[in-house]
């Protein structure tokens, strides 16, 4: 055997002179053009599957013997050689190579190898259409659960700084424009509740991938006494496809879960670029941890926020995943197509580059510092109080429209004075309206202002502690869940 450095394979999988054409019927009297072997292999990306392929085999297996297909001495067989497939891959001792394709040729010509005819047997009842789709759905389904798991710890890195942050205000931003002060614990809440939404979502999309594919077999079914159902019992999955040109070919499954995905990753992105900016000299409300930072090779001065830049930008591959996913299913007759190999690489790329931004945010939102003083200095610019002043007026019966107007001309004539609007006197007030009474200043400062509000879901901070609470809580039941 021996392998040849060829720039077109990837790592590990080498071009050996075993023979090539593994299963293959009478039908060829030529070999494989070695460049198609090499173009259309997968083994070299879909090798992560072998956990999830040999899980499959064992179940579908045990069901063959169930149905009387198989003897038990042929499954235990079976059983033996797969569990020692399964320990060499784990190992390192699994050889690769680009004539077997797949990761599921690999492991039944393996067995074939190691068990001989029995091996053979394997493969009743069973297509690699549905031998795939029923991999892809065990990896995902696990996929899904690690992810959710790194949500929650997300999640809990932002609940765990609510309670030191809690007296914290900032303005909060529309049009990136300083709109009203807010308590910073509120806006660590406002990324838990998408976080929140990103976990149903995902939970939702995984009752879709829990669906067992396996003896759907090429696109028709079989005409063996199979039982699916108990291949799904031993699967764990929740029901069995109804249709079996349906379940081998549609690759829905995965293209919810990398909108999932790219949800996720967008809601990362929010996020950092909402910390790029407070980082910056401009801002100054908050710093990374400087393990989290890199400095640059020319400016010695510099600290880069360079983890959050690439939350950010690893938005754009998942977001590219998707896409790639979307044009790749578009136009695809029934049933299974040779263009549905190119599903994995996609989808893999984007559960890993999502977990990898999930397992740094959660320490870096855990270490930032943020910047009291340089918060504080800020609050008092910008007219943050001018909503709850307007609202203050509104209470004493005058209507909205009226209320913004007089608000508006107030605020013109502090800005003229240059001081904010707890800075001018009560005459002022009243001469803009005679129902301004000294009560006013109560509601005027970003504290106060805080403090005037009311409305469920807004930051008031009762509202907000109360949230903090429930956030407590929830967590805790999540962990105990998991
Ligand atoms: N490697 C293939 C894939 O990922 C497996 C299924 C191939 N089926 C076939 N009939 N050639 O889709």
């Amino acid at each position: 055997m021996s392998s040849s450095p060829n720039p077109n394979l990837p790592n590990n999988v080498s071009l050996s002179t075993i023979g090539n054409r593994f299963a293959s019927s009478g039908v060829f009297i030529e070999a494989a053009d070695r460049r198609v072997e090499i173009f259309t292999e997968s083994v070299s990306f879909d090798r992560i599957l072998y956990e999830a392929d040999i899980r499959g085999s064992l179940a579908h297996a045990k069901m063959l013997r169930d149905t009387g297909i198989l003897t038990e001495s042929e499954y235990s067989q079976i059983e033996g050689g797969l569990l020692d497939i399964r320990r060499q891959i784990e190992s390192g001792e699994f050889e690769y190579h680009v004539e077997f394709e797949d990761i599921h040729m690999h492991i039944e010509r393996a067995l074939i190898l190691k068990i001989g005819d029995t091996g053979r047997k394997l493969h009743t009842a069973r297509s690699r259409n549905d031998q795939v789709v029923t991999d892809l759905r065990i990896w995902i389904r696990e996929a899904i659960n690690r992810i959710d798991h790194r949500l929650v710890d997300l999640q809990s890195a932002f609940i765990g700084r609510c309670d030191n942050d809690f007296d914290v205000i900032v303005p909060a931003y529309t049009h990136l424009q300083r709109a009203q002060p807010v308590l910073v614990p509120h806006i660590w809440l406002a990324y838990c509740e998408k976080f929140e939404r990103d976990r149903q979502r995902l939970k939702d999309c995984r009752r879709r991938v829990n669906v067992l594919g396996l003896g759907a077999a090429a696109v028709a079914g079989t005409s063996l006494p199979i039982d699916r159902f108990k291949t799904a019992e031993y699967l764990g999955f929740e029901t069995v496809a109804a249709n079996s040109i349906d379940i081998s070919s549609d690759r829905d499954f995965v293209l919810e879960s990398a909108f999932c995905l790219a949800q996720i990753a967008l809601h990362c992105s929010t996020f950092a670029e909402e910390w790029v900016i407070w980082s910056t000299s401009e801002f100054n409300f908050l710093r990374s941890p400087q393990s989290f930072c890199t400095g640059s090779s020319i400016m010695p001065q510099k600290v880069n926020p360079d983890v959050l830049e690439l939350i950010r930008g690893k938005t754009a591959r998942v977001i590219g995943n998707l896409q790639t996913l979307l044009v790749l299913t578009k136009g695809l007759p029934l049933a299974y197509n040779r263009d549905l190999q190119e599903d994995k690489q996609p989808i893999f790329d984007s559960f890993n580059t999502i977990e990898s931004v999930l397992a740094l945010a959660a320490p870096l939102i855990e270490g930032a510092v943020l910047n009291r003083e340089a918060i504080a200095f800020q609050l008092d610019r910008g007219y943050l109080d001018a909503t709850t002043l307007m609202e203050y007026l509104i209470g004493k019966g005058v209507p909205q429209r009226t209320a913004h107007s007089i608000v508006g001309r107030l605020v013109r004539l502090a800005m003229e004075r240059e001081v904010p609007l707890a800075k001018l006197t009560l005459k002022e007030f009243q001469e803009a309206h005679k129902d301004f009474d000294y009560n006013v200043f109560s509601v005027l400062g970003a504290k106060n202002a805080v403090a005037s509000m009311k409305s469920y879901g807004s930051t008031a901070p009762d509202q907000v502690r109360k949230q903090i609470e429930i956030w407590k809580t929830k967590i805790d039941r999540a962990y105990t869940e998991f």
